[in-house]
């Protein structure tokens, strides 16, 4: 499996980070490489602990993997050193010399300008300004800033060698099909296209050495912001329901809708997906909280699962069914991948 992406099919905050994380203690691959930029927050809860990363990759939960940050990425010095220093990485985490960095000015300039801040609902966290910077030339590139020195490579050089030499590479991207620039609801969308596609593309790896592409759903629909949302659910049946949650990176209420199969089957189709994760499971089964075997799934759990396959055509090959990795159905191998 040379390289393997995971990508979001919704809005994002579909539980890649948990998916990715799961995946890497499983695979251990050589590289992970994060894409994207510190607007998507990812959350980790790996043997019990709680991580909240909005840099580094997901990956970091395995030990061994290589942590790179590509050269399409934007990163916030103060952010990304923080949890360096948190999660203890700084001797297995690389930052490409051409990966773009956000100024707190950049955060200031966006909180102040009211199309993105209210009218779109930008996270604020000043990634569409500095994109639109990088745009204009003006950006600065993480090779002039002194401190991240010893951190500095080619990243797309070190992973081509990884590949070459008979390594793997788990991509992450973020946010959700829905969010991409081209292909989402624009203009209610993030500032950068957020297919898997686009992820390899931030790297600089072509897509024939994929060999396998994870679209992430929740089992409801989630989004933060303005835009469309089909089938919204008014926020007092959400919070009955169980499914309010607030952002990782904004803390704000997300917008809440059951899950949506015409939403899904363009984001299975354009990514080209091998195979599917579905997670948060036991927020719509509760009884299926953490349950670890697909034998173990109540007959409706399983009957809504193979309804969603057989109308997606592509298998589920991972359920999360709890926030902390080990609580995961794994059908990789039954489903043949
Ligand atoms: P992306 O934005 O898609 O990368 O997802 P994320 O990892 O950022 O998700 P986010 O942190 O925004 O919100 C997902 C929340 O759901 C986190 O608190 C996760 O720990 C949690 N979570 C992930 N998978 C599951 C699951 O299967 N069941 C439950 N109950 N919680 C989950
Ligand atoms: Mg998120």
């Amino acid at each position: 499996m040379p390289i393997h992406v995971v990508v979001g099919g919704f809005f994002g905050d579909e539980g890649k980070g948990k998916i990715v994380a799961f995946f890497s203690t499983k695979y251990k691959p050589t590289a992970a490489v994060r894409t994207g930029a510190t607007n998507a927050g990812h959350t980790v809860v790996h043997n019990g602990v709680k991580w909240k990363l909005r840099a580094v990759p997901s990956a970091f939960v395995s030990k061994k993997t290589k942590l790179y940050i590509a050269r399409g990425a934007l990163i916030h010095l103060g952010v990304f050193f923080s949890e360096v220093e948190k999660l203890g990485v700084r001797n297995r985490v690389k930052v490409d010399y051409a990966t773009g960095v956000i100024l707190d000015e950049h955060i200031e300039r966006e909180k102040k300008d009211n199309y993105l801040a209210r009218e779109i609902g930008s996270t604020c966290t000043g990634v569409g300004i500095a994109m639109s910077d990088r745009v204009l030339r003006k950006l600065r590139l993480a090779k002039e800033y002194q401190e991240l020195e010893s951190f500095l490579t080619d990243t797309q050089a070190e992973v081509l060698e990884i590949l070459e030499s008979g390594g793997t590479v788990l991509v992450e991207a973020t946010q959700g099909y829905w969010l991409s620039l081209y292909h989402g609801t624009y203009p209610y969308t993030t500032s950068r296209d957020t297919t898997a596609s686009a992820a390899l593309s931030e790297i600089g790896l072509g897509p024939r050495a994929t060999s396998r592409v994870t679209v992430v759903f929740k089992a409801y629909v989630t989004r933060v912001g303005g835009g469309p949302l089909p089938g919204e659910l008014p926020v007092e049946e959400a919070e009955k329901l169980g499914w309010i949650e607030y952002g990782t990176v904004t803390g704000r209420p997300r917008r809440v809708a059951p899950f949506n199969i015409e939403l899904a089957v363009r984001a299975v189709r354009a990514n080209t997906a091998t195979d599917i994760a579905i997670t948060k499971l036991d927020k719509v089964f509760p009884e299926t909280y953490c349950t670890r075997r697909w034998g173990d799934l109540p007959s409706t759990a399983k009957k809504w699962i193979e309804e969603v396959e057989e109308k997606l055509g592509v298998p589920v090959s991972t359920i999360g069914t709890g926030d902390d990795t080990r609580c995961t159905i794994d059908r990789s191998e039954e489903v043949g991948l």
